[in-house]
């Protein structure tokens, strides 16, 4: 099954290089994944391309109106008859984990909507949207780079996408865990060392030094994986 992603922006050119680079890149070029933009200023009202207008009750700032937005969705959804999940990326969102990109990776197909320095029209999310996503609390120019981040991550879990080698980084994350310490040659550099237990080339040994080095970690950084993580274990 192939995936297909449409991106809503009125900024297609940011996406140029992320979709013709590295992982998403490769995953494009082999037919994995089937990325379509759609400007969504083709859709305005005038010649000029209007595409917000002021908002009502006044205040600054303006606001991305209703007739070009929905008018660009049901558009890209003419051009496939595969139904497309709606997500409008926005700090009010649900934030992104790894549980929800793995929910978005199994759908057939996504039709993101990424606004530019200014809100939505209500109606946009209450009538049009079927889930809105937030890349965390903290405030971006526009959804574009939303948009990427959600891509790549949905990206790299899509068979075929990641090479024998990209794919062990998963492992510990999704055991809800932080990554383990990582070193490579050389053994010594500046007088800071390699932990001898990687030089010892005891297997089960290194693996134990991985796990406790991971659980370590989250413990001191992520209290909130760590107490996620003994609850899975206890359950099990
Ligand atoms: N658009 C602006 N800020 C955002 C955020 N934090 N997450 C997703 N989309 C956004």
């Amino acid at each position: 099954m192939g995936h297909r992603i449409d991106i809503l922006t009125l900024f297609c050119e940011l996406f140029d290089g992320f979709l013709a680079t590295s992982i998403v890149g490769r995953a494009v070029g082999r037919g994995l994944v089937d990325v379509r933009r759609t400007n969504i200023r083709d859709f305005a009202p005038d010649r000029y391309g209007k595409v917000d207008d002021t908002p009502f009750g006044g205040g600054p700032g303006m606001v991305l109106m209703c007739q070009p937005i929905f008018d660009a969705v049901e558009h890209v959804r003419r051009t496939d008859a595969t139904p497309g999940k709606v997500v409008l990326l926005t700090p009010q969102g649900r934030r992104l984990d790894q549980a929800l990109v793995k929910e978005l990776a199994a759908e057939p197909r996504l039709i993101l909507l990424a606004g530019h320095y200014e809100g939505f029209d209500e109606r946009i999310r209450t009538g049009l949207a079927d889930m809105e996503v937030s890349l965390g609390d903290f405030v971006l120019s526009g959804g574009e780079i939303a948009a990427m981040a959600l891509i790549d991550a949905i990206v790299r879990l899509l068979p075929g996408a990641l090479g024998k080698d990209e794919s062990s980084h998963e492992e510990s994350f999704s055991m809800g865990l932080l990554e383990y310490p990582q070193y490579t040659r050389p053994r010594e550099f500046r007088g800071l060392t390699v932990p001898d237990v990687l030089l010892s080339g005891n297997h089960a040994e290194i693996a134990r030094w991985r796990l406790e080095q991971a659980q370590r970690r989250t413990m001191q950084r992520r209290p909130d994986l760590w107490q996620e993580y003994r609850r899975q274990a206890t359950s099990r």
